[in-house]
């Protein structure tokens, strides 16, 4: 029987049973924008126990509404709060908060991005394509040679993972360090990750802090071609980024660059393994139309945050200056006044005008890396997929933040 209650898009254990696209549905068409309160939830620390709830939001579900915000930054800051649903808890979070490229506003964003996007070019990420296909190769030859594995960890979390060791030029080794500690931050909510631990939280930063300042002096005294050395030598107005600076884009890097891509790719397999409809189009889709579809379905980024700077109207809502702001993609990329049967997954769609990488100053500067990665993979997977069979229970990550999944056992036939 359906439930009489609408789900809570504001409760990361919600997405711990599956997105409430019937929800977002329902919103999009009574109240585009519309006022969500949010949860009391459990965070403990060596202190005690405490309940946190934050303040209350504007949840954005429609397309429209999501691109005007997001065009607008400076009536929907991202620096005045930070670009994250929960609030930071104190004035020195949000200072340290604001050292982070997306929770920056302009002057200081457009100076600080500016020393990524030489990495991020096309032709640069490009340049990358033959390390990507090695690392495929390996990954598939080794799930081919065992009789049943993990889609999600033994695959779409060590690909980005992999990617990611190249590109910051780490020792693949360390990779699992960059899965821990992007797993803790990330999955903050979720009772077997984060596990609302305010004490690992902190620790996470430190060690990631640590560990990251260790290699920028390494170097500094020796740069290498890699994203490291580009960092730490980065100068800005001048300057050095100071140590902070340099961590906190550094963490930017390490969870964007490995969680996002490792969601698109496990909802990707659980849509193909799962949807015989989809198995049967991806067999003749192309790669590039079936990575847009994928992510657009998944939206492995569910949101993000933004902060009104004054009063403003928005889609029918008067906002007021100081109020929190989310900007709901994963409802977007579903609307029906922008996409045709926007529940059904088409790979062959086109146009498809997808929010996944979010829209205005912010846009993702991975976005060509994430399709390329996706696209190898998937590639390399399809003439093994009708040979695959799930082989146990899907568990979700508790997050309202990405639309992750933790396990996918599968099995060869
Ligand atoms: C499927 C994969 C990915 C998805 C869905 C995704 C999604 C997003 C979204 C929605 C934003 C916008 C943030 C905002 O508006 O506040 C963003 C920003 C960003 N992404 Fe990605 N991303 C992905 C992959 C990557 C990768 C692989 C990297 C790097 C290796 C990366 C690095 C970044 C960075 C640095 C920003 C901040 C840009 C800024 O604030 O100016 N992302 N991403």
């Amino acid at each position: 029987m359906p439930s009489a209650e609408p789900a809570d898009v504001a409760h990361p254990a919600t997405y711990g049973v599956a997105v409430p696209h019937a929800e977002f549905t329902r919103r999009r068409r009574a109240e585009p924008v519309g006022w969500v309160e949010e949860p009391a939830l459990w965070r403990h620390s060596a202190a005690g126990r405490i309940q946190q709830r934050g303040t209350g939001f504007w949840a954005v579900t429609t397309h429209d509404a999501v691109v005007e915000a997001s065009r607008q930054p400076e009536v929907f800051s991202s620096g005045q709060r930070g670009a994250f649903l929960n609030d930071p808890r104190t004035p020195a979070d949000l200072e340290l908060m604001r050292q982070l490229l997306v929770n920056m506003d302009d002057p200081q964003h457009t100076r600080i991005r500016r020393v990524a996007t030489s990495v991020f070019t096309p032709r640069a990420i490009r340049s990358l394509a033959d390390g990507v296909q090695t690392h495929v190769r390996d990954l598939v030859a080794a799930v081919r040679a065992r009789e049943s594995f993990d889609v999600v960890t033994d695959l779409a979390a060590e690909l980005p993972l992999l990617v990611l060791s190249d590109l910051l030029g780490l020792p693949r080794a360390d990779r699992h360090l960059l899965y821990g500690w992007s797993n803790n931050l990330v999955g903050f909510d979720d009772p077997e990750y984060g596990g609302g631990d305010l004490d690992a939280y902190r620790r996470t930063f430190v060690e990631a802090f640590q560990y990251a300042l260790a290699v920028a002096d390494e170097r500094r005294a020796d740069p290498r071609d890699d994203l490291i050395s580009l960092l730490a030598n980065a100068e800005v107005d001048g300057r050095r980024l100071r140590d902070r600076e340099f961590c906190q884009f550094w963490l930017l890097l390490v969870v964007a660059g490995n969680e996002t891509t490792r969601h698109l790719l496990s909802g990707a397999l659980h849509l193909l393994l799962h949807d015989p409809a989809v198995a049967q189009q991806f067999a003749t889709a192309p790669a590039e139309t079936a990575v847009d579809e994928f992510l657009r379905v998944i939206t492995p980024i569910m949101q993000f945050r933004r902060t009104a700077t004054r009063d403003v109207h928005l889609a029918g809502a008067d906002i007021r200056a100081g109020d929190k702001v989310v900007l709901f993609y994963v409802s977007a990329n579903r609307d029906e006044r922008v996409f045709a049967e926007p529940q059904r997954v088409d790979l062959f769609r086109r146009p498809n005008p997808h929010l996944s990488f979010g829209i205005g100053p912010h846009f993702c500067l991975g976005s060509h890396l994430a399709r390329m990665e996706a696209a190898a993979l998937l590639s390399a997977l399809r003439p093994h997929l009708p040979a695959l069979r799930p082989d146990g229970e899907v568990v979700r990550l508790e997050s309202n933040f990405v639309n992750g999944m933790k396990s996918m056992p599968v099995r060869w036939r």
